[in-house]
C-alpha cells in the first residue's frame, strides 16, 4: 500500500514531469503508445484516451490544480468515461479511479499489487529509505517505530509543550503586528513544533540553521530537477548535504545520552533509537532514521500549516463559526487558573466543536487530494484491466463532494460530524487517507490545530485584507499572497 509521497511528494514533481514529458514525448512516448496500443491485455482496458492529448492532459490537470478546480476537471471526464478511465498523466499511462469503493480498494490493497514509485529525482533529496519508499515488512517495521511515538497515549503528555511553542510563536510573530501573511508564519510554527517535539531540538541557533535548509529542500523537491548551478533543485540537493550531518550529530548525541542514561529526554529520535531488534542492533539504522526524520518533517509541516491557514480564513469570513469556536475556547480558558495556564490533553477533549469545524474544513478543502500508485502486476478492477507498470491515480477526496454521501456538499456544516449524526460511510471521508498507510501524524496534527485555534481566538480577532484571496495547489495549497490579514489583540479592544 502506498502513501504520502506517491500521493503527495511524488506529486510535487509534476511540474518537472510535465517538462520532462514535453521533451521526451517528442521521441519516446509516441513510440511507447504505438506499441502500447498494439499490446494485447488479458482483459479490457478502461475507456479514455492515451493518444496525443497526452500533453494536453498533463497541462490541463496542472492548470486545474493551480486554479483549485481539480474536482471539476475530473468530474468532466467521469461524465464522459464513467468511474474508471485511462489517461496519460505526467508521462505515464494512467488509470484514474474515484469513489468510496476505489478508495477502499487502493488504501487496503495488497502491497504485491500496487507500489509507491517516486521519480529518482525525489530520492536524491528525500533519501531512499523513508517510509513512503518502503513496502511490505520494511514498511511495517518503520511504521511501527514511528507510531510508537506518534500515538495518542504518548502525545497526550506533550500538549503543554505544543502550547508553549504556540504561545512563543504568537508573542514573537503576532503580538504588536497589524498586517501579516498568515501561511508563511504558520509554516514556521509547525516547523518549530516538529523540531521541538519530534526531534528534541529546542529553540536556538541549531533550529535557525535548519529552517532555511528544510525550506530549500522542499523547494528543491518541488522544482524542475536540473542539477545545474543556481537551480532550485541543486539548492535542494545541497541543502540535504548540509542537513544530513546536522541530523546525524543530533542522532549521535541522543544515542550517547541514552547509553549514559542521562535524562533521556523523550522525542521521536530517542524513541527510534531505543527500539531494539535484539541486544546489539536498533530496529532502524542511522541512515533510515535520517531519511524518515526528513520525511516526517516534510509530511507534517505543509499539511498542518495548510489546515490552520484555512481555518484562519474560515473564521474571518464566517462570524457565526468564529463566535461558536470562541465561546467553546473561552469556556475552557475561564476555568483555568493562571498557574496552570498551559493547556492539557484534558482541555483538548473539550474542544469538540472546534474539531468538527476543522474536520468539515478538510472535507471542503482537503489538503492532500490525490494519491499516486503503480501497478506491480496486471490488476482487475471494475471489469477492466490495469496493466502492470501503469500508474494509478486515486482522486480520493472527490467522495467529499458526492451528494449521495454528504448532502448539500458545498455547504459548510460542521454538524455533519456531530456525535449524533450518522458517521460517513467507510472510505468516504479520507482527509488522512485510510488503511495501513493512513496518516500516522493525525493525532499530532489535531493537537497542533486545537492548541493554535485556542490561543488565536482567545487573544486575537482578525480580518482578511482580501476576502476572496485564492490559492493554488502546487500541489499543496499556497495562498496567492500568503493569506493577508489585519490582526487586533482582543484586550485592547476591550472584548475580553
Ligand atoms: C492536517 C494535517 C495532515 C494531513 C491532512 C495529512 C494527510 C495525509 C494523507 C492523506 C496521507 C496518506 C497519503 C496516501 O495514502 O497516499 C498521509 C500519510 C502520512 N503522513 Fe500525514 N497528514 C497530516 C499531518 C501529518 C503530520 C503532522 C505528520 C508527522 C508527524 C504526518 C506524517 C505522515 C506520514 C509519515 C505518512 C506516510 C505514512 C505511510 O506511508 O505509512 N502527517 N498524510
Ligand atoms: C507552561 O507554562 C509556563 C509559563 O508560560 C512555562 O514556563 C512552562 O515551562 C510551561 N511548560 C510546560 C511544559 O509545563
Ligand atoms: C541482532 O540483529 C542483527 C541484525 O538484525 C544480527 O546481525 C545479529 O546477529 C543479531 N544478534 C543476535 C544476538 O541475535
Ligand atoms: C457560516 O457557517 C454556518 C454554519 O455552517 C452556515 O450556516 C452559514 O451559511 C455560514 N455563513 C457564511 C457567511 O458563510
Amino acid at each position: 500500500m502506498q502513501g504520502f509521497l506517491s500521493g503527495y511528494l511524488y506529486f510535487l514533481a509534476m511540474e518537472f514531469m510535465v517538462l520532462v514529458t514535453l521533451l521526451s514525448l517528442l521521441i519516446l512516448v509516441p513510440t511507447f503508445f504505438l506499441f502500447g496500443h498494439k499490446k494485447k491485455y488479458n482483459g479490457q482496458l478502461p475507456p479514455g484516451s492515451l493518444g496525443l492529448p497526452v500533453i494536453g492532459q498533463s497541462i490541463g490537470l496542472l492548470k486545474a490544480l493551480k486554479a483549485d478546480r481539480v474536482n471539476k476537471w475530473f468530474q468532466e471526464r467521469i461524465r464522459i468515461h464513467g468511474p474508471v478511465w485511462k489517461a496519460s498523466i505526467f508521462g505515464y499511462p494512467t488509470v484514474v479511479l474515484h469513489g468510496p469503493a476505489a478508495n477502499k480498494f487502493i488504501y487496503t490493497c495488497d502491497g504485491n499489487l500496487l507500489t509507491n514509485t517516486q521519480p529518482p529525482s525525489f530520492s536524491r533529496i528525500m533519501g531512499s529509505r523513508n517510509i513512503i519508499e518502503l513496502s511490505g515488512d520494511d514498511h511495517k517495521r518503520v511504521r511501527t517505530a514511528l507510531v510508537s511515538f506518534l500515538k495518542l497515549e504518548v502525545l497526550k503528555q506533550y500538549v503543554a509543550k505544543v502550547d508553549e511553542e504556540v504561545q512563543h510563536h504568537l508573542q514573537t510573530h503576532w503580538e504588536g503586528k497589524h498586517e501579516m501573511q498568515v501561511q508563511p508564519l504558520i509554516k514556521i510554527l509547525t516547523f518549530n513544533i516538529i523540531c521541538s517535539l519530534l526531534f528534541g531540538i529546542e529553540r536556538g541557533p541549531e533550529r535557525e540553521k535548519m529552517l532555511p535548509l528544510f525550506q530549500d529542500m522542499i523547494e528543491g523537491v518541488l522544482s524542475i530537477p536540473l542539477n545545474l548551478p543556481f537551480t532550485k533543485y541543486s539548492r535542494g540537493i545541497l541543502a540535504r548535504k548540509k542537513l544530513v550531518p546536522i541530523i546525524l550529530q543530533v542522532i549521535r548525541e541522543k544515542k550517547k545520552a541514552l547509553e549514559e542514561q542521562r535524562n533521556p529526554q523523550k522525542d521521536l529520535i530517542t524513541s527510534l533509537l531505543s527500539i531494539h531488534d535484539n541486544e546489539s542492533s536498533t530496529i532502524m539504522s542511522e541512515d533510515e532514521i535520517i531519511d524518515n526524520i526528513i520525511l516526517v518533517m516534510v509530511a507534517g509541516y505543509d499539511t498542518t500549516s495548510v489546515l490552520i491557514t484555512f481555518l484562519v480564513k474560515l473564521l474571518a469570513n464566517n462570524k457565526s463559526i468564529y463566535s461558536n469556536v470562541a465561546k467553546e475556547q473561552e469556556e475552557i480558558s475561564c476555568k483555568k487558573t493562571y498557574e496552570e495556564a498551559n493547556l492539557t490533553w484534558e482541555d483538548l477533549t473539550k474542544m469538540k466543536y472546534t474539531w468538527r469545524v476543522a474536520t468539515e474544513m478538510m472535507r471542503i478543502d482537503t489538503p492532500v487530494t490525490l494519491s499516486f500508485r503503480r501497478a506491480k502486476q496486471d490488476i482487475e478492477y471494475g471489469g477492466f484491466i490495469i496493466p502492470k507498470g501503469w500508474q494509478v491515480l486515486l482522486t480520493s477526496s472527490m467522495t467529499h463532494m458526492d451528494d449521495s454521501i454528504f448532502q448539500n456538499p458545498t455547504m459548510f456544516d460542521p454538524a455533519r460530524f456531530d456525535k449524533h449524526a450518522p458517521p460517513p460511510p467507510p472510505f468516504s471521508y479520507v482527509a488522512f487517507g485510510g488503511g495501513p498507510r493512513m496518516c500516522p501524524g493525525f493525532e499530532l496534527a489535531k493537537i497542533e490545530t486545537l492548541v493554535m485555534m485556542h490561543r488565536l481566538v482567545t487573544r486575537f480577532s482578525w480580518e482578511l485584507l482580501n476576502k476572496d484571496e485564492s490559492f493554488k495547489r502546487i500541489p499543496m495549497p499556497e495562498f496567492d499572497q500568503g493569506l493577508l490579514v489585519h490582526v487586533k489583540p482582543l484586550k485592547e479592544d476591550g472584548v475580553i
